[in-house]
């Protein structure tokens, strides 16, 4: 059995590793410690302990004591806008956070699955692969891609997964498939952009995926999202469709202004990922995703 722990595990996609972790596919394999600031949503039969990755000596002193083989690091500061106004507090949490967790990482020998973005790339061309070169435009993006650089430089095994545009069902924050089902379902007409395109991922196949790459065991990048690449609109009108909801209460718009600039096309490709997951797991796309979440849901 190999231990895992999951630091931001009451976080979006932290919540459906504990999810899936305890799912029969999984549990013979993995013992999970969930780990955050506070224990706020894990399931009692989960071992939690605290950790603040901001505070160095005392992340790398639990790491230790805990002695994962993996450390699956979900928690960052997410809220891209925010990062623009509050720089100091995402350098803290997103650089020097994840560096801190690679040092507990380094003690112990422990392999570290990182979650990264793809706004580290700027857009002009969409489809990225792996070995393309990132230029973050908004700062967010850029602590990201130091915290994937901070990573490297430890020299720890490593497995950086680059996700965009989760959605799924999650009851403490909304996203932009639940923001936009909800507005459907209340029969208000949405603006929604067409000009900025991602490939976005089901967290609960993700979570699954990640769970697979654990024993994938080659230091690398691997671009983990949904296996399509779509722009707003047409996921809008995607969600109408599948869940049956009015086409017209979603208006196409040309802009919309947001404080952190957004890359045009950040569309990754998932060539690396299939091959590496084979016939063993399926990557989904935004139809198979949405009726996921039609069926489940619970989940
Ligand atoms: N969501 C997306 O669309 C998206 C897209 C691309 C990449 N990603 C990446 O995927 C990862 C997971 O995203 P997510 O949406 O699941 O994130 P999330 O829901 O914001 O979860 C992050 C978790 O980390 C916790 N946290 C905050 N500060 C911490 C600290 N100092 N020490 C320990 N834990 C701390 C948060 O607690 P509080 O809530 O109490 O602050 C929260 O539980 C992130 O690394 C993100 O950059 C996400």
């Amino acid at each position: 059995m190999q231990k895992v722990l999951i630091i931001g595990a009451n976080g979006f996609l932290g919540s459906k590793l504990i999810h899936y972790i305890q799912n029969e596919n999984y549990s013979h394999k993995f013992i999970p410690i969930a780990s955050d600031i506070q224990n706020n949503t894990i399931p009692k039969e989960i071992d939690f302990k605290r950790i603040d990755i901001t505070n160095r000596e005392k992340t790398i002193e639990t790491i230790k004591k805990i002695n994962p083989n993996t450390v699956i690091l979900t928690a960052a500061y997410t809220n891209v806008d925010e990062c623009e106004d509050k720089k100091k507090l995402a350098h803290n949490l997103n650089i020097l956070g994840t560096e801190n967790v690679a040092l507990g990482c380094k003690k112990i020998n422990s392999k570290i699955i990182f979650l990264s973005t793809d706004f580290v790339f700027d857009g002009k061309k969409g489809d990225y692969s792996e070995t393309e070169d990132p230029k973050p435009l908004n700062y967010y993006a850029k602590t990201k891609f130091e915290g994937e650089k901070r990573i490297t430089e430890t020299g720890i095994d490593y497995i950086i997964c680059r996700t965009a545009v989760l959605y799924g069902w999650y009851p403490y924050r909304k996203n932009f498939i639940t923001w936009i089902l909800n507005n459907l379902e209340n029969g208000n007409k949405i603006n929604i952009i067409t000009d900025q395109i991602n490939s976005p991922t089901l967290a609960n196949n993700l979570a699954e995926i990640l769970l697979h790459l654990i024993d994938h065991n080659k230091s690398e990048i691997i671009h983990t999202v949904g296996d399509c690449a779509l722009n707003r609109y047409e996921i809008a009108l995607k969600c109408a469709k599948i869940f049956n909801f009015s086409q017209n209460l979603i208006q196409p718009i040309k802009f919309f202004k947001q404080k952190a600039i957004r890359p045009k096309n950040a569309s990754l490709n998932i060539s690396k990922l299939k091959k590496i997951l084979g016939n063993k797991f399926k990557v989904l796309n935004l139809d198979e995703g949405l009726n996921f979440m039609k069926k489940h849901r619970d989940l």
